[in-house]
Protein backbone atom coordinates (compact mmCIF):
# COMPACT_ATOMS: atom_id res chain seq x y z
CA UNK A 1 0.00 0.00 0.00
CA UNK A 2 1.46 3.53 -0.62
CA UNK A 3 0.23 7.04 0.55
CA UNK A 4 0.94 10.08 -1.17
CA UNK A 5 0.16 13.75 -1.86
CA UNK A 6 0.68 15.40 -4.69
CA UNK A 7 -0.01 19.29 -5.63
CA UNK A 8 0.77 19.32 -9.56
CA UNK A 9 1.21 15.69 -9.92
CA UNK A 10 5.25 15.10 -9.29
CA UNK A 11 4.81 12.85 -6.70
CA UNK A 12 1.65 11.03 -8.21
CA UNK A 13 4.03 10.32 -11.17
CA UNK A 14 6.80 8.65 -8.60
CA UNK A 15 4.07 6.81 -7.49
CA UNK A 16 2.66 5.61 -10.91
CA UNK A 17 6.36 4.81 -12.20
CA UNK A 18 7.52 2.78 -9.09
CA UNK A 19 4.37 0.57 -9.75
CA UNK A 20 5.53 -0.09 -12.98
CA UNK A 21 8.94 -0.41 -12.22
CA UNK A 22 7.90 -2.96 -9.77
CA UNK A 23 4.57 -4.71 -12.07
CA UNK A 24 2.18 -3.99 -9.17
CA UNK A 25 -0.10 -1.93 -10.83
CA UNK A 26 -2.89 -3.45 -8.50
CA UNK A 27 -1.52 -1.88 -5.24
CA UNK A 28 -3.81 -0.23 -3.27
CA UNK A 29 -3.04 3.90 -3.45
CA UNK A 30 -4.25 6.49 -0.98
CA UNK A 31 -4.14 10.38 -1.76
CA UNK A 32 -3.83 11.67 1.56
CA UNK A 33 -5.66 15.19 2.69
CA UNK A 34 -7.03 15.76 6.35
CA UNK A 35 -9.60 13.47 6.40
CA UNK A 36 -7.81 10.27 5.38
CA UNK A 37 -8.49 7.22 7.94
CA UNK A 38 -5.75 5.75 9.34
CA UNK A 39 -4.08 2.36 7.31
CA UNK A 40 -4.97 -0.66 8.50
CA UNK A 41 -1.70 -2.14 10.06
CA UNK A 42 -1.91 -5.17 10.39
CA UNK A 43 0.66 -8.04 11.09
CA UNK A 44 0.02 -9.35 7.54
CA UNK A 45 1.08 -5.97 6.43
CA UNK A 46 5.13 -6.24 5.52
CA UNK A 47 5.23 -3.19 3.51
CA UNK A 48 4.02 0.70 3.57
CA UNK A 49 5.47 3.44 1.08
CA UNK A 50 4.78 7.07 1.46
CA UNK A 51 5.55 9.56 -0.96
CA UNK A 52 5.61 12.94 -0.65
CA UNK A 53 6.73 16.28 -2.01
CA UNK A 54 9.01 18.61 -0.03
CA UNK A 55 7.88 21.88 0.76
CA UNK A 56 9.53 24.84 2.36
CA UNK A 57 12.66 21.82 3.21
CA UNK A 58 10.22 19.89 5.19
CA UNK A 59 6.58 17.68 4.91
CA UNK A 60 3.55 19.88 3.17
CA UNK A 61 1.78 20.08 6.14
CA UNK A 62 -1.12 17.60 5.51
CA UNK A 63 1.52 15.13 5.62
CA UNK A 64 2.96 16.00 8.75
CA UNK A 65 -0.49 15.80 10.55
CA UNK A 66 -1.34 12.61 8.47
CA UNK A 67 1.86 10.65 9.91
CA UNK A 68 0.64 12.39 13.46
CA UNK A 69 -2.48 10.61 13.00
CA UNK A 70 -1.10 7.10 12.58
CA UNK A 71 -1.80 4.64 15.34
CA UNK A 72 1.45 3.67 17.69
CA UNK A 73 3.11 0.86 16.09
CA UNK A 74 1.81 -2.48 18.11
CA UNK A 75 2.57 -5.05 15.21
CA UNK A 76 4.74 -7.88 16.81
CA UNK A 77 6.22 -7.71 12.94
CA UNK A 78 6.97 -4.48 12.12
CA UNK A 79 6.11 -3.75 8.10
CA UNK A 80 9.04 -2.50 5.91
CA UNK A 81 8.39 1.09 5.43
CA UNK A 82 9.65 3.72 3.08
CA UNK A 83 9.55 7.14 2.14
CA UNK A 84 10.43 8.60 -1.04
CA UNK A 85 10.62 12.69 -1.13
CA UNK A 86 9.80 14.56 -4.25
CA UNK A 87 12.00 17.94 -4.27
CA UNK A 88 12.50 20.49 -6.79
CA UNK A 89 16.21 21.25 -5.78
CA UNK A 90 17.14 20.05 -1.83
CA UNK A 91 15.40 18.65 0.94
CA UNK A 92 16.90 20.31 4.00
CA UNK A 93 16.83 18.01 6.86
CA UNK A 94 13.17 16.47 5.98
CA UNK A 95 14.13 13.23 6.21
CA UNK A 96 14.91 13.46 9.81
CA UNK A 97 11.41 15.66 10.06
CA UNK A 98 10.25 11.97 8.85
CA UNK A 99 11.97 9.66 10.75
CA UNK A 100 11.33 11.56 14.00
CA UNK A 101 7.75 12.10 13.46
CA UNK A 102 7.52 8.45 12.89
CA UNK A 103 9.27 7.59 15.80
CA UNK A 104 7.20 9.37 18.14
CA UNK A 105 4.85 6.83 16.63
CA UNK A 106 6.69 3.77 17.84
CA UNK A 107 7.40 2.90 13.89
CA UNK A 108 10.77 2.60 12.21
CA UNK A 109 11.53 4.12 9.10
CA UNK A 110 13.85 1.67 6.84
CA UNK A 111 14.39 3.57 3.73
CA UNK A 112 14.33 7.28 2.57
CA UNK A 113 15.04 8.49 -1.20
CA UNK A 114 15.12 12.09 -2.38
CA UNK A 115 13.80 12.26 -6.33
CA UNK A 116 14.75 15.93 -7.99
CA UNK A 117 11.65 16.57 -10.54
CA UNK A 118 10.81 19.78 -11.75
CA UNK A 119 9.90 22.92 -9.65
CA UNK A 120 6.49 24.28 -8.62
CA UNK A 121 7.72 26.42 -6.47
CA UNK A 122 6.83 30.47 -7.65
CA UNK A 123 6.00 32.81 -4.49
CA UNK A 124 8.61 34.54 -3.88
CA UNK A 125 11.70 36.40 -6.17
CA UNK A 126 13.92 34.68 -7.90
CA UNK A 127 11.98 31.47 -7.69
CA UNK A 128 10.63 29.93 -11.34
CA UNK A 129 9.69 27.04 -13.21
CA UNK A 130 12.16 25.10 -14.48
CA UNK A 131 12.89 25.61 -18.40
CA UNK A 132 12.07 22.63 -20.54
CA UNK A 133 15.56 21.42 -21.50
CA UNK A 134 15.78 21.55 -17.61
CA UNK A 135 12.89 20.12 -16.42
CA UNK A 136 13.47 16.98 -19.44
CA UNK A 137 16.87 16.55 -17.46
CA UNK A 138 15.79 15.71 -14.32
CA UNK A 139 12.87 13.79 -15.75
CA UNK A 140 15.44 11.11 -17.03
CA UNK A 141 17.25 11.47 -14.15
CA UNK A 142 14.80 10.90 -12.23
CA UNK A 143 13.82 7.76 -14.16
CA UNK A 144 17.10 6.30 -13.74
CA UNK A 145 17.72 6.53 -9.91
CA UNK A 146 13.97 5.58 -9.43
CA UNK A 147 14.55 2.08 -10.92
CA UNK A 148 17.66 2.11 -8.82
CA UNK A 149 15.19 2.89 -5.74
CA UNK A 150 12.57 0.18 -7.07
CA UNK A 151 14.98 -2.37 -6.50
CA UNK A 152 15.59 -1.96 -3.29
CA UNK A 153 12.84 -1.80 -1.87
CA UNK A 154 11.91 -4.63 -3.81
CA UNK A 155 14.51 -5.83 -1.54
CA UNK A 156 13.82 -4.61 1.29
CA UNK A 157 17.15 -2.92 1.91
CA UNK A 158 17.73 -0.20 4.22
CA UNK A 159 18.68 3.25 2.83
CA UNK A 160 21.84 5.66 4.03
CA UNK A 161 22.32 9.12 3.96
CA UNK A 162 23.96 9.19 0.37
CA UNK A 163 20.20 8.89 -0.85
CA UNK A 164 19.09 12.00 0.13
CA UNK A 165 19.87 15.58 -1.04
CA UNK A 166 19.86 17.63 2.15
CA UNK A 167 21.83 20.52 -0.33
CA UNK A 168 23.95 23.01 1.59
CA UNK A 169 23.34 24.44 4.90
CA UNK A 170 20.52 21.80 5.85
CA UNK A 171 20.20 22.47 8.84
CA UNK A 172 19.53 26.21 8.97
CA UNK A 173 16.57 25.87 6.09
CA UNK A 174 14.97 23.24 7.91
CA UNK A 175 15.29 24.61 11.41
CA UNK A 176 15.92 28.18 10.80
CA UNK A 177 13.80 29.24 7.59
CA UNK A 178 11.09 26.88 7.65
CA UNK A 179 9.52 27.60 10.17
CA UNK A 180 9.55 31.79 9.18
CA UNK A 181 8.19 30.20 5.38
CA UNK A 182 5.24 27.94 7.57
CA UNK A 183 4.62 31.41 9.95
CA UNK A 184 4.50 33.77 6.82
CA UNK A 185 3.54 31.94 3.71
CA UNK A 186 2.30 28.61 4.12
CA UNK A 187 -1.38 29.76 4.58
CA UNK A 188 -3.97 30.81 1.65
CA UNK A 189 -4.73 34.41 2.93
CA UNK A 190 -2.18 35.58 0.25
CA UNK A 191 -3.75 34.31 -2.91
CA UNK A 192 -6.29 36.66 -4.69
CA UNK A 193 -8.09 36.06 -8.04
CA UNK A 194 -8.03 38.71 -11.02
CA UNK A 195 -11.10 39.22 -11.85
CA UNK A 196 -10.95 40.23 -15.05
CA UNK A 197 -9.24 37.22 -16.19
CA UNK A 198 -10.98 34.56 -14.33
CA UNK A 199 -14.26 32.73 -16.22
CA UNK A 200 -15.27 31.37 -12.94
CA UNK A 201 -14.91 27.68 -14.53
CA UNK A 202 -14.72 26.63 -11.56
CA UNK A 203 -11.96 24.26 -11.64
CA UNK A 204 -9.95 26.19 -8.88
CA UNK A 205 -12.66 24.18 -6.85
CA UNK A 206 -12.82 20.98 -8.26
CA UNK A 207 -9.35 20.51 -8.35
CA UNK A 208 -7.97 21.82 -4.44
CA UNK A 209 -6.91 18.46 -3.09
CA UNK A 210 -8.23 19.75 0.13
CA UNK A 211 -11.49 21.02 -0.66
CA UNK A 212 -10.12 24.28 -0.05
CA UNK A 213 -11.75 26.21 -2.06
CA UNK A 214 -15.36 27.13 -2.92
CA UNK A 215 -16.72 29.51 -5.13
CA UNK A 216 -18.56 32.79 -4.12
CA UNK A 217 -22.34 34.32 -5.66
CA UNK A 218 -20.24 34.70 -9.28
CA UNK A 219 -18.31 31.81 -9.31
CA UNK A 220 -14.95 33.11 -8.17
CA UNK A 221 -12.64 31.62 -6.19
CA UNK A 222 -12.83 31.64 -2.05
CA UNK A 223 -9.53 30.02 0.15
CA UNK A 224 -11.18 28.36 3.55
CA UNK A 225 -7.88 28.43 5.37
CA UNK A 226 -7.15 24.84 5.45
CA UNK A 227 -4.21 25.38 2.86
CA UNK A 228 -0.95 22.87 2.97
CA UNK A 229 0.24 25.33 -0.43
CA UNK A 230 0.82 22.91 -3.35
CA UNK A 231 0.10 25.94 -5.58
CA UNK A 232 -2.36 23.14 -7.75
CA UNK A 233 -5.11 25.96 -7.97
CA UNK A 234 -2.09 28.16 -9.09
CA UNK A 235 -1.17 26.15 -11.69
CA UNK A 236 -3.97 24.53 -13.22
CA UNK A 237 -6.27 27.67 -13.44
CA UNK A 238 -6.73 27.77 -17.37
CA UNK A 239 -6.77 31.73 -17.23
CA UNK A 240 -3.99 32.14 -15.04
CA UNK A 241 -5.88 34.21 -13.15
CA UNK A 242 -4.74 32.81 -9.55
CA UNK A 243 -1.66 35.01 -8.26
CA UNK A 244 -0.65 34.75 -4.58
CA UNK A 245 1.20 37.49 -2.88
CA UNK A 246 3.36 40.09 -4.67
CA UNK A 247 6.00 38.31 -6.79
CA UNK A 248 4.02 35.40 -9.02
CA UNK A 249 3.17 38.02 -11.40
CA UNK A 250 4.38 36.84 -14.70
CA UNK A 251 5.62 33.39 -13.40
CA UNK A 252 4.91 30.54 -15.72
CA UNK A 253 2.59 27.23 -14.73
CA UNK A 254 3.12 23.84 -15.06
CA UNK A 255 1.27 21.49 -16.32
CA UNK A 256 -0.46 19.90 -13.77
CA UNK A 257 -0.76 16.00 -14.53
CA UNK A 258 -3.30 14.25 -12.20
C1 LIG B 1 5.22 25.46 -1.25
C2 LIG B 1 6.35 24.75 -1.93
C3 LIG B 1 7.56 24.67 -1.30
C4 LIG B 1 8.63 23.99 -1.91
N1 LIG B 1 9.80 23.86 -1.22
C5 LIG B 1 10.80 23.15 -1.77
C6 LIG B 1 12.01 22.91 -1.04
O1 LIG B 1 12.15 23.27 0.12
N2 LIG B 1 13.01 22.25 -1.66
C7 LIG B 1 12.89 21.81 -2.95
O2 LIG B 1 13.85 21.24 -3.47
N3 LIG B 1 11.75 21.96 -3.65
C8 LIG B 1 10.70 22.62 -3.08
N4 LIG B 1 9.52 22.77 -3.78
C9 LIG B 1 9.38 22.09 -5.08
C10 LIG B 1 8.67 20.75 -4.90
O3 LIG B 1 9.19 20.04 -3.82
C11 LIG B 1 8.80 19.85 -6.12
O4 LIG B 1 8.54 20.53 -7.28
C12 LIG B 1 7.89 18.63 -5.92
O5 LIG B 1 8.30 17.60 -6.76
C13 LIG B 1 6.43 18.97 -6.18
O6 LIG B 1 5.68 17.79 -6.12
P1 LIG B 1 4.10 17.72 -6.27
O7 LIG B 1 3.76 18.12 -7.67
O8 LIG B 1 3.79 16.29 -6.00
O9 LIG B 1 3.52 18.65 -5.25
C14 LIG B 1 8.45 23.42 -3.20
C15 LIG B 1 7.22 23.52 -3.84
C16 LIG B 1 6.17 24.17 -3.21
C17 LIG B 1 4.83 24.24 -3.90
S1 LIG C 1 -9.75 27.97 -12.29
FE1 LIG C 1 -9.20 30.09 -12.74
S2 LIG C 1 -10.72 30.76 -14.24
FE2 LIG C 1 -11.55 28.91 -13.27
S3 LIG C 1 -12.77 29.68 -11.52
FE3 LIG C 1 -10.72 29.27 -10.73
S4 LIG C 1 -9.66 31.23 -10.88
FE4 LIG C 1 -11.45 31.37 -12.19
S1 LIG D 1 -5.97 26.14 -1.98
FE1 LIG D 1 -4.58 25.88 -3.71
S2 LIG D 1 -2.55 25.76 -2.76
FE2 LIG D 1 -4.04 25.46 -1.12
S3 LIG D 1 -4.28 23.24 -0.94
FE3 LIG D 1 -5.87 23.95 -2.38
S4 LIG D 1 -4.98 23.79 -4.43
FE4 LIG D 1 -3.31 23.63 -2.91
Amino acid sequence: MIYYFTGTGNSLAIVRQLQKLRNKQEEGVTAIDYTTPYPRLTDECTEIGFVFPVYGWGLPLVAEDFIRRLPGNTNKRSPYIYVILTCGDDIGCTDKQVRKLFAEKGWNVNAIFSVQMRNTYICLPGFQTDPANLEQQKNEKALTWLRQISQRIEAHEPSSNNDVHPGAFPRMKSYVLRPLFNKFLIHDRHFKVNAKACIACGKCVRICPLHNIQADAIGMPQWLGQCTHCLRCFHACPKHAIEYGLFTQGKSQVKVKL
